[in-house]
């Protein structure tokens, strides 16, 4: 049965749509955590740096081989360069697409059940957040049952396609997402004692840049723009041939790093007024920022409530912005490929991302033991779609945009719509064709080998 593709139905759409793909977990929890471990205002300035030449050029990039060839990801290659191993580009991409989903809705889960302790005020109040959190995740059956919960919201809007789906539920929750961040910030920074947690995000200390922090940086862009693995190639070939592929590309990335950033101001105020450290890693959010909701707002427990719920519906909000267009990766690509409904391949999705979701947050309890390659199955999805998948297809795209595609046609793609200077598309065609795959390349093997290497 061949169902119509689908398109998004307008330019806010797009970029809604994009944004919300980009915009998740990353910006609201990883990316606190990493500049609290990293530095802060350092890591962030490496973070910009890398976002414009690198993970920029890598989403623009996606968005010519998407629009250009109007396929799933994996198609996308058979078509533009039939009968040869390009396809492996593709076919990497929705590997890593499911296995990011898979890893993604246990921490989605936690939020849903974090933001139903903040509801009924199980959240404040004088306990051990540390061991709360830990019975949790390592619980056999509780988080489970929120991650396929996740998974099935994900789903439903996933199968109800392009512009009735995934384009109308952007539209509505990303404008939500973006008041509630406005408010927090606004709470956040007017606490007391805010300025010291505001001057780590501002002032950066230089002596902590270290190569790793450098490759944290790299690998929190790719994440948190969702560049390297295809998802942008399949939204853009829901896009119209008159969306302006460039400047979707930078007003995504505007919104991206400033939820980020804004995110940063949501945390570290709240956490220095506390009196607490920055640097607690992943428990931050879901095991510091309990103890700081109770502490900071201990002479007004209801505005804590207040707090505590609108952060967690707001990571929820932004989990599920980004799993649609991970899980929207393969669907596309197994409606297509196998001439499937989209809500039988969506089936199929959700299927896969339960079962591996599943082994994902058993680890964390009682598979504890459980190591490939010394390391659980959340920890192994997480490290080899960041550390591998993302960089390599990031690699992958570039090349073959930059030298596999005609010039003429990357032109005609980067100008549909719009004008631009022949110094910029020149400037772009070069971050795409050497600096981003060279750099990246670069960042790639020192991760895999450097420690080897430089002993
Ligand atoms: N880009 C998504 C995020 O930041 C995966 O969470």
């Amino acid at each position: 049965m061949a169902e119509e593709r689908g398109h998004f139905g307008s330019k806010l759409g797009v970029i809604l749509a994009s944004a919300g793909s980009a915009v998740g977990l990353g910006n609201i929890w990883r990316f606190p955590t990493e500049v609290g471990k990293n530095g802060g205002a350092a890591f962030i300035l490496i973070y910009l740096l890398f976002v414009l030449l690198l993970a920029m050029p890598v989403m623009i990039g996606e968005f010519v081989i998407g629009r250009h060839s109007r396929a799933n990801t994996v198609s996308a290659y058979q078509k533009l360069a039939p009968r040869t191993p390009w396809v492996v580009a593709g076919l990497m991409g929705v590997l890593s697409g499911v296995l990011i989903l898979s890893f993604y809705s246990v921490v989605a889960g936690w939020t849903i059940d974090y933001s139903m302790l903040s509801l009924t005020g199980q959240l404040s109040g004088d306990y051990d957040f540390g061991a709360i959190f830990g019975s949790f995740v390592s619980h056999p059956t509780r988080p489970i049952i929120f991650l396929v919960l996740f998974l099935l919201v994900t789903h439903v809007i996933v199968a109800r396609g392009i512009e009735t789906g995934i384009e109308k539920f952007s539209k509505l929750m990303m404008p939500m997402l973006l008041m509630i961040i406005v408010l927090l910030v606004v709470l956040s920074v007017t606490m007391p004692g805010a300025s010291e947690g505001l001057s780590f995000l501002l002032q950066p200390d230089f002596s902590k840049v270290t190569a790793p922090v450098v490759f944290s940086a790299m690998g929190q862009a790719f994440f948190s723009l969702s560049v390297g693995i295809g998802c942008l190639v399949t939204y853009a070939s829901y896009f119209n041939q008159d969306t302006k592929l460039v400047s979707s590309a930078f007003n995504v990335c505007i919104i991206d790093t400033m939820v980020a950033i804004l995110a940063g101001f949501i945390v570290f105020p709240t956490v220095f007024s506390a009196g607490m450290r920055p640097d607690a890693g992943p428990g931050l959010v879901f095991v510091t920022l309990p103890y700081v909701f109770n502490e900071a707002f201990s002479a007004m427990p209801l505005l804590g409530d207040l707090f505590s719920i609108l952060f967690y519906v707001l990571l929820l909000l932004a989990a599920l912005t980004s799993s649609i267009s991970m899980h929207e990766i393969t669907t596309a690509y197994i409606k297509e490929h196998f001439k499937m409904s989209r809500e039988r391949a969506a089936q199929i999705v959700t299927g896969i991302c339960v079962v591996l979701g599943i082994f994902c947050s058993l680890s964390f309890g009682p598979w504890a033991e459980v190591k490939i390659f010394g390391m659980g199955f959340f920890d192994l999805f997480d490290f080899v779609t960041a550390k591998f998948f993302m960089p390599l297809g990031g690699i992958l795209i570039c090349l073959f945009v930059g030298w596999v595609m005609k010039k003429d046609v990357v032109r005609e793609e980067l100008t549909a719509g719009t004008t631009i200077s022949p110094a910029l598309f020149h400037f772009l065609l070069f971050l795409i064709r050497v600096a981003a795959p060279v750099f990246i390349a670069m960042v790639f093997l020192y991760e895999l080998f450097g420690e080897k290497l430089l002993g």
